[in-house]
């Protein structure tokens, strides 16, 4: 158990059953009274819920299959909760989803589906839940954005401006909340190894997404930094000194310095896939 970590009355985490989702749930189990745990996948929830009870026996775990780019499947979800009586505390609006490949080459389905994640339902369960966390006057909304946010990334056109979105919503969200006592931070990391590299691979792509060992950060480091950065009630976290120091040369250089350098990726031709 984390001491310094306020204990939360109740967590909710979207994207639960891998990568980041689920460490935010291992890392909370001990700080909180409920957790609640959403993803598509119920076997994973399943399982994780009972790891979670293994490390914390007084902890409820609610755990809810849902399409989260499903609008009907939301706003049932969001009615349940309330049928459960659950008042979250605290969002971990994590579930997001990338596809790596030239924009012109991408299929607009899989695009919808990240636009609908990475922005529809984060702002949607953000907009759901605020409400009664600024009536009792306490409560945290943690976003995972990314790195990602502050940059174009030719071959991630769509997904660094979903997490554009994402950076500036929160930003903006936190000024108005001010004085609340409800706080809004939005995660920044850089690389980090879970399933995010293989659902946003094109059916076609059998190589890597490119990228330096060196700039990955372990999802526990991530999670813990971010989890510290609410206590600090931090507007954003760069998890890692790498990414730290990455996040702050990208902020000084101007725009054109940023085209050129991104503009030198090793362009990947549709002959080369
Ligand atoms: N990994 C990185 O390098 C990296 C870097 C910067 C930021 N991020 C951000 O970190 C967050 C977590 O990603 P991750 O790296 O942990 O990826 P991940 O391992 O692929 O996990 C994504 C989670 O989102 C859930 N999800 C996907 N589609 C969903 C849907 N339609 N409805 C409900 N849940 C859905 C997945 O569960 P189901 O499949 O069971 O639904 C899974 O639990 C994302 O917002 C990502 O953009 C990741």
């Amino acid at each position: 158990m984390t001491e310094s970590y306020p204990l939360y009355r109740s967590a909710l985490i979207t994207g639960a059953s891998a990568g980041l989702g689920e460490e935010f749930a291992l890392q909370l189990a001990e700080n909180c009274h409920q957790i609640i745990l959403v993803a598509r996948r119920s076997d994973k929830l399943h399982e994780l819920a009972s790891e979670l009870r293994k490390r914390n026996p007084n902890l409820d775990v609610l755990h809810f299959a849902v399409d989260l780019t499903n609008q009907q499947e939301r706003e049932d979800f969001i009615t349940l909760l309330v049928e459960h009586g659950a008042q979250p505390d605290l969002l971990v609006n994590n579930a997001g989803m990338g596809d790596y490949g030239e924009f012109v080459q991408a299929e607009w389905p899989k695009l919808e589906q990240m636009l609908k994640l990475n922005i529809n339902a984060l702002t949607h369960l953000t907009h759901a839940l605020l409400p009664k966390m600024i009536e009792s006057g306490s409560g945290a909304i943690l976003n995972v954005s990314s790195l990602a946010s502050i940059l174009p990334i030719p071959d991630f056109a769509v997904y660094a401006a979903t997490k554009a979105y994402v950076t500036s919503f929160t930003e903006a969200i936190r000024m108005e909340l001010k004085g609340t006592g409800v706080n809004a931070l939005a995660l920044c990391p850089g690389p980090v190894h879970t399933e995010f590299g293989s659902v946003a691979m094109r059916d076609d792509q059998q190589n890597k997404i490119p990228g330096k060992e060196f700039f990955y950060t372990p999802k526990e480091q991530v999670v813990a930094e971010a989890l510290d950065g609410l206590v600090k009630d931090r507007a954003r976290v760069y998890p890692g000194w790498k990414i730290g120091l990455a996040a702050a040369a990208i902020s000084l250089l101007p725009v054109v310095a940023i085209r050129l350098i991104m503009g030198t990726r090793p362009r990947k031709l549709p002959t080369d896939v």
